[in-house]
Parts: C-alpha cells; sequence; structure tokens
C-alpha cells in the first residue's frame, strides 16, 4: 500500500512518512480547534449542530494541514495536493489535462502528444528480451493519469518481457519479420490499439519508415550507450559494452533518443553518464548501465508526455 502512495504521489519513503505526520496530526489539529470552536456559536447540540461542526471541519482541514506541512517541509506537497482537490470539487480552474490522448492526432502536422481530452496517453512498449525495462515503466506509470503501459509489442514468443505483460495483464501484439518490416510496420494494430506513444526498451529490429510516419515524433528508444559514437550494427547487449572497455573509454552512459530511419541515429532527447571503473568488465558495466536505465527511462517518458512532445 506504501509503495503504492509513492509511486502515486511520486515521493521517497521519507517524504511519504512526513506527508503521513502531517494528515495525521493536522487532522487531530481540526479536530482540536473544531471543538474548541462550536461552543463559541452557542448552537444546540442537535443535527444543526453536527451539520455546522461538519463545515467548520472541512474549512479547517486545509489550514490545519498547511500550517503541520510547514514544519515538516511539505508545505509545496500539500499546497499542489490542495488545488486538486479544489480543481477536482470545480472550486477552482478546470484540472489540466496536459497528457497525450487518442485522439491527439497522428498526423505530420500535429505530431506532438498534446491532448485533446484528459484521457491518458497510451503507450506501446517494444520489447524483446528480459523486460526489466518495460518493467520499470509499467510501475512507473501504473497509477498514472498522465499515460499508461496498454500494450507490449514483442517479435520473440519465448521473451521474458511477455510473463512481465502477463503479470501485469497488458496485452500483447506478437509481431512476425516479414509483416513489420516489409508491411506497414504493424502501424494499423497499433492505432487500433490507441496507442499514442511508442517505447522501445531492448527491442533490436530496425523500425520501417512506414511506422516512423505513422507515428512522427511518437516513437523513442533507449539506447545502452553514449551515442553517435557507440550506435549502429552490432552496438548491442555485451558487444557495446565490451568495445567502449576495448577503446580505453573514460565513460559511458545511455542515450535516450527520437527514433529515425537510421538505426541509433534519431534526435537524442537525454544522456547519462557514468564512469568506468577500475577492472570494469562489459558485465560489471551492463549492470550499471542499465540501473542508468532503469532510473532515468520512466522519468524521461513522462517529461516527454508532460512538455507535450517533442522536447
Ligand atoms: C537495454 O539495456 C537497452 O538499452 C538495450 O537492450 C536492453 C534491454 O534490457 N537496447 C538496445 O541495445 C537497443 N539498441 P531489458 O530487456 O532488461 O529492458
Amino acid at each position: 500500500m506504501f509503495d503504492r502512495l509513492q509511486q502515486k504521489w511520486k515521493v521517497n519513503g521519507l517524504q511519504l512518512a512526513l506527508i503521513l505526520c502531517t494528515f495525521a496530526i493536522g487532522g487531530s489539529l481540526t479536530g482540536y480547534a473544531g471543538r474548541r470552536l462550536m461552543p463559541l456559536l452557542g448552537i444546540e447540540q442537535d443535527w444543526l449542530w453536527i451539520i455546522v461542526y461538519i463545515i467548520v471541519v472541512t474549512l479547517l482541514w486545509p489550514l490545519a494541514v498547511l500550517l503541520v506541512s510547514i514544519p515538516f517541509g511539505q508545505f509545496r506537497f500539500f499546497v499542489k495536493y490542495l488545488k486538486k482537490i479544489g480543481k477536482r470539487m470545480g472550486l477552482t480552474g478546470r484540472e489540466k489535462s496536459g497528457v497525450g490522448s487518442r485522439e491527439s492526432g497522428v498526423t505530420p502536422a500535429t505530431s506532438n502528444l498534446k491532448p485533446q481530452t484528459s484521457e491518458p496517453c497510451r503507450i506501446a512498449i517494444f520489447a524483446s528480451g528480459a523486460g526489466s525495462n518495460a518493467q520499470k515503466i509499467i510501475e512507473h506509470f501504473r497509477y498514472s493519469k498522465k499515460a499508461r503501459v496498454t500494450l507490449i509489442v514483442c517479435n520473440k514468443p519465448g521473451a521474458a518481457v511477455l510473463s512481465i505483460a502477463a503479470a501485469e495483464h497488458i496485452s500483447v501484439l506478437l509481431i512476425e519479420k516479414e509483416k513489420f518490416s516489409n508491411g506497414n510496420g504493424y502501424a494499423e494494430e497499433l492505432k487500433e490499439n490507441g496507442i499514442d506513444l511508442i517505447v522501445l526498451a531492448g527491442f533490436l529490429w530496425k523500425i520501417p519508415a512506414a511506422l516512423i510516419k505513422a507515428f512522427p515524433h511518437r516513437i523513442i528508444n533507449i539506447h545502452p550507450a553514449l551515442l553517435p559514437g557507440y550506435g549502429g550494427k552490432g552496438m548491442y547487449g555485451l558487444h557495446v559494452h565490451q568495445t567502449v572497455i576495448d577503446n580505453k573509454e573514460k565513460e559511458s552512459g545511455i542515450s535516450i533518443h527520437y527514433v529515425d530511419e537510421v538505426y541509433d541515429h534519431g534526435q537524442i532527447i537525454f544522456q547519462a553518464k557514468c564512469p568506468l571503473l577500475q577492472h570494469e568488465t562489459a558485465e560489471s558495466l551492463a549492470q550499471r548501465i542499465h540501473k542508468l536505465e532503469h532510473e532515468h527511462y520512466p522519468r524521461i517518458i513522462e517529461r516527454l508526455i508532460e512538455s507535450n512532445g517533442p522536447f
């Protein structure tokens, strides 16, 4: 339950503890202040007293919580939280939809992720391996109103990512080479599924031009090295890490980029670096690179959706 709250509110464990304390103390303070105020109103303790007490407590509660949030260092969180509640209750401006949607248009002229409705952005993850990135992205958006992973696209019937899809109750589209590369790249099926954004996470087939045309600036990839230096043919898995080590590089990293017709070539969205350690092996580097990927990929996808991409 606490994990869910952390993900929903996008806070760490300490922040969550402080927020829960703020709620508890703010709630008690509200009750206390309410009971002290009621006698001043001089109302008899009948049904009217109950109604007035509920109104008083409802008005006091946000103030008490805000007050308590200051010493707990969570003022900004609660201001945002109260604004959100206000918007939901129609007390303040309409809630910003700020995310991609099915209706957002896929023609090149409107190739952004701008929402026309408040529906979450529907993400298809293309993955054919272990699926650790897919897992992190699914978790990141599990309770999000902005986006949801709604489809896993895979070209390997036995791939571990398929078990993740099954465990997460996410639909799977198994694709085959001929139709993917020489057909329309399954663009129709993706459109039928209302996909807004395609996220490659360990998918090694080249993306055909037809699919890029159908999803302009809506296909992104993560590469386990720094582009443009370490991309292209053969630069995948342990090979890429071994090449980086053999070249005696001082650092490696990850690259998140848009996908275009050339392998590992599209515009770079984000890069993060890590130094190469003494006695580094392809395996040890791969592990650290994976950690970097898990840390940044879901976050960057969210930023892309929020900023209405491309950014
Ligand atoms: C990731 O390291 C990703 O960068 C890489 O495949 C791995 C998939 O791991 N992708 C490429 O090499 C693409 N050129 P995962 O299945 O555990 O997410």
